[in-house]
């Protein structure tokens, strides 16, 4: 341990990162080991590189924008939404699809102690954002006659968790063979003054490096090779927080197989052209999700000829990869972005502190970066009412209470009628 010791001592001084040791002597001989590999396994030059570059970070202007042409669902025919169900209905039934479920998130918004999937919606009786998501696949998986595989991306923070809980429901009675848990990499923190800090005196402070890092821990978790090998086509890949997004949408499956565009997204009318959200848009020619934070207004007024606006769909974390994207994406490096957070740390009397405002970056990949990586996205509009309620946080318009109405309304109220 001596050796581990002086070497964990000449990295932290190179990166002016000393303090990480300022409690090693009152730790227990355990703590000590935990704390040196920790310091050993972190690349500090990556981390503290991110950090530089971001402060230079620029907002993107005008000029380098396009529309992205997009299929408004509502104004799809009867025929048309046949069309796109009959081919995807066969896709699902020959087993081509499976679906991702991004679960590897901190929920800090929401404050859950816990994995955010096993938050429960106060529902008669309670139901978990992860049974919500199981039972659409549960019921896709009766009506077709298959099962769809499920993989679930989770953190270093909740995997083991995140098993005990699906253990502890018996996996919904899903076929636990066909759920596969892998966990995401995740990336030291940083204060406002460039240093990591301490989640306690002996563990320094990690966050998942975002849900874009899903490329990378699906290749390296051997996942891409079993959707090869199980003859997957298609993944539909969502966030595990919106209790609407039905994994199995034959519509938007059988769009994005017509299409012939490796890439789909889903996307949801801005309706307040002020709201900050980013949106759609081609930028250098490729489809992307922009921040127009420095034109917003101007952006949101542009309609075409026939009154559509251009620049007002926003992402919804609705997603289809064909597997060939997937394998691209794999070898493929997705930019970071920086998100200023608030972070409890231990502070340099040793005490837990916990901030009133933000104190912390931490560095994210999203998925949405990936579609730069392709010529072309299929984008479809959907009604927010009928495919959005995500749960965000409790005092916000995504809180649990506005979730679970819509659910009763949506969900369980179909359910009822199909009984009947
Ligand atoms: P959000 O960005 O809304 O994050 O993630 P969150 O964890 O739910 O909440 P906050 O921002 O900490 O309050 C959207 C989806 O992406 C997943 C989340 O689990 C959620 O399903 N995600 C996010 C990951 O899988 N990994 C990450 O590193 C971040």
């Amino acid at each position: 341990m001596e050796e581990q010791l002086k070497k964990a001592k000449e990295i932290l001084s190179k990166y002016k990162q000393e303090h990480l040791l300022q409690f090693y002597d009152e730790l227990l001989e355990d703590e000590q080991r935990k704390l040196l590999n920790q310091i050993l396994s972190i690349h500090f030059d990556e981390i503290l590189q991110l950090y530089e570059k971001s402060k230079l970070d620029v907002l993107d202007s005008t000029e380098e924008v396009e529309p992205l042409p997009f299929v408004d669902k509502s104004k799809l025919s009867e025929k048309d939404l046949s069309f796109y169900s009959d081919i995807g209905k066969r896709s699902i039934q020959a087993g081509e699809i499976a679906v991702v479920t991004l679960a590897g998130g901190q929920g800090s918004r929401l404050g859950f102690k816990g994995p955010k999937g096993t938050f429960e919606l106060d529902t008669l009786p309670k139901i978990s954002l992860f049974e919500i998501i199981c039972n659409y696949l549960k019921e896709a998986s009766k009506y077709y006659g298959i099962t769809i595989p499920w993989y679930i991306m989770t953190s270093s923070s909740n995997h083991q968790a995140t098993i005990d809980f699906f253990k502890q429901h018996h996996f919904f009675h899903y076929p636990e063979q066909s759920i596969s848990f892998f966990v995401q990499e995740d990336l030291p923190i940083i204060n406002t003054e460039g240093k990591l800090i301490l989640e306690e005196i002996y563990k320094i402070k990690m966050a998942s490096n975002g849900n874009g890092n899903l490329f990378h821990s699906l290749q390296k978790h051997h996942l891409l090779d079993d959707m090869k090998h199980k003859n997957i086509k298609w993944t539909f890949i969502g966030g595990v927080d919106n209790v609407l997004l039905n994994p199995v949408d034959p519509i938007f499956i059988g769009l994005t197989i017509s299409s012939k565009n490796p890439v789909a997204s889903k996307s949801l009318f801005k309706k307040n052209p002020d709201s900050r959200d980013w949106v759609f848009a081609k930028k250098y020619g490729r489809p992307a999700i922009v921040d127009c934070e420095n034109f917003v207004s101007e952006l949101s007024k542009i309609q075409d000829d026939t009154g559509t606006y251009l620049y007002r769909e926003t992402n919804m974390l609705a997603h289809m990869f064909s597997v060939d994207a997937l394998c691209k994406l794999a070898a493929s490096s997705l930019p970071y972005h920086r998100a200023f957070r608030k972070s409890a740390f231990v502070n340099y009397e040793g005490m837990k502190q916990v901030p009133e405002k933000p104190n912390i970056y931490k560095f994210e990949q999203f998925v949405f970066d990936a579609f730069s990586e392709f010529d072309m996205l299929t984008l479809l509009s959907v009604n927010p009412s009928e495919e959005f309620a995500p749960i965000k946080d409790f005092n916000g318009p995504y809180n649990p209470e506005v979730a679970k109405k819509l659910y009763e309304k949506n969900v369980l109220h179909c359910e009822i009628v199909d009984e009947t």
